[in-house]
Formats: structure tokens, sequence, C-alpha cells
């Protein structure tokens, strides 16, 4: 299937590493300018490098921190005034450290807020009117299946998502009519640097091995194994493409079969 992906510009922030990365690879791919935001320099010159390899695609990389309201302007500004828009956005960043509903600190609920509920609000508000002036467009945010099943010791997580999927609901309604379309995926356990993270603290909270919990975890995946974030990128990919037409406000989950509640 042609996606439609050429000539489109697509911004995916947290694109230098893990699942954002391989949804910027996948999206170079299709033939799309991408154009990816993180934190470190140096990450982002070896994503831009090795997506380039890659696909042989056009990648731009910009230094933005998403937690910073501040750095959220600089970039659109950066956007407008170099593309003047838009037609797409994948929204990313790191998860918030694992802790429990009461002994997390007000520090790390200000952080979490900021990095993985207020940046969507925010980057909606810096580039969707921009969508809008070139006649539609496509966000999907990517969040986790902790919106559907609380994960232990993720309150963080568990938290903001499921701002974030309410907040995008309420856009999609606003923006429909204008062709523009809103989602949120859900990954389940992928294999990242993240997972590997989580996957070390659970051990060493728990006194285990890291191969005890692994083999765990993945018996609890109907499919019997973690993701791979080229499998989230493939649902990604499509709707950010306008091959994508009629799925808006919508929460899906890519997680082996891991949410098993009927909706
Ligand atoms: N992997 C999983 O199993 C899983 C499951 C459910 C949900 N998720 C969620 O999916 C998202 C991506 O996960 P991942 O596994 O790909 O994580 P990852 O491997 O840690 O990659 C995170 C990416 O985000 C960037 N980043 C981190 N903080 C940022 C910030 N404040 N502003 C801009 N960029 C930032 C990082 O680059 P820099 O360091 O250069 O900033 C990196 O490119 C996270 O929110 C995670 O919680 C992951």
């Amino acid at each position: 299937m042609d996606l439609q992906l050429r000539e489109k510009i697509i911004l995916v922030t947290g694109g230098s590493k893990g699942l954002g990365l391989a949804c910027a690879k996948l999206i170079a791919l299709e033939g799309a300018t991408v154009f990816i935001a993180s934190r470190n320099e140096k990450h982002l010159r070896s994503a831009a490098a090795s997506i380039m390899k890659e696909s042989g695609g056009t990648v731009s990389w910009f230094k933005c921190d998403v937690s910073k309201e501040s750095e959220i302007s600089s970039l659109a500004s950066d956007i407008m005034k170099s593309n003047g828009g838009i037609d797409g956005m994948v929204i990313n960043a790191g998860g918030p450290p694992p802790g429990g509903a009461i002994t997390i600190s007000e520090e790390d609920w200000r952080q979490a807020l900021s990095q993985n509920l207020l940046s969507a609000v925010r980057l909606c508000k810096a580039f969707v009117p921009s969508m809008k002036e070139r006649g539609g467009g496509r966000v999907v945010a990517i969040t986790s299946v902790s919106a559907k099943q609380p994960i232990e010791n993720l309150v963080l997580s568990n938290t903001t998502r499921l701002g974030v999927i309410g907040y995008l609901k309420t856009l999609a309604g606003e923006v429909g009519k204008d062709g523009i379309l809103i989602n949120s995926v859900l990954p389940g356990p992928t294999l990242t640097g993240r997972l590997e993270g989580l996957l070390e603290d659970q051990a060493r909270r728990q006194d285990r091995t890291v191969a005890a919990v692994k083999e765990e975890r993945q018996q609890a995946i109907p499919v019997g194994r973690f993701g791979k974030p080229s499998e989230l990128a493939a649902l990604v990919t499509f709707l950010i493409s306008s091959r994508n037409s009629y799925i808006t406000g919508q929460a899906i989950a890519v997680d082996g079969g891991y949410v098993q509640f009927p909706l």
C-alpha cells in the first residue's frame, strides 16, 4: 500500500532512540521528510545518520526538551521559519521513573506532568494550527497500555497517559472537520532501553535475576514475547499517513494481547 507520505513533513519528538526512532525510520522509508527532536545532540546526530543511511531520505534534527515550554516554543518557531509548518507529528518522550502512588516525590510528579502530559498539550497548541492552514494533518501520541490497565509501581505513567488520551480525544472532536485526525498508540512491553531499565529495576526490588523477571513478564503476554519497536512503528506510520482517513480520537494498544479487557 502506498501511504502517500512523499512530500509530507513529519515531526517525531523523542525520535533519537527506541520507539520514536523506529517510527522516524519507517516514516522516512515511506518517503516523508522527517524532523526528529530530543534533548541530547549526540543521540540526535547518530539517529539522523542511521535514518538517512537506511532510508536514503531527508532528516533534520532539533535539540528540544519537550518538558520545557520555552523549548517547544523555540522548536515551533524554527520549524515555522524554515518550512512554514508540518503535516504530521508523533508525540513521544522518555517515560517517567518507577514508583508507587504514595512514595513519588512532588518534584517527580511535576516533571512527569511536564514531560508526559503538558508536552502533548503544548506540542498540539504549537503545531496543530499550522496543520489547519495546510489543509489537514495527523497527530499520533505514543502513550502506554498503562492507560488501560495500571502497571504495578508505575503510577506516574498510569496517571499521565490517561490525561493525554483525554486531551487528544477532546482535540480530535474540535479539529476533525479541518481534516486533522488525532490518535494515541499504546505500547505494551517493547524491547527498548526503557524496558531494559524497568526490568532491571523490578529485578533489584524483588531480589531476582533480570532473566527470571523477563521470562515471567513475557509469559504474561498472550503472544509469549515482548514487542519489537518496528511493530509499533508500523501502526504509527499508517495512522500518520493520509491513508488513515477515518480513524480519529482512538487509543489503540500494540501489546501482543497484553490488555484483555473487551474494549
Ligand atoms: N518500551 C516500552 O516497553 C514502553 C511501553 C509502554 C510505554 N512506553 C513509553 O513510550 C515512550 C518511548 O519509550 P522508549 O521505550 O522508546 O524509551 P527510550 O528508549 O528511553 O527512548 C526515549 C526517547 O525520548 C527522548 N527523550 C526523553 N526525554 C525527552 C524529553 N524530555 N524531551 C525530548 N525527548 C526526550 C530520548 O532522547 P534524549 O535522551 O536525546 O532526549 C529518546 O530518544 C515512553 O514514554 C515510554 O514510557 C514504552
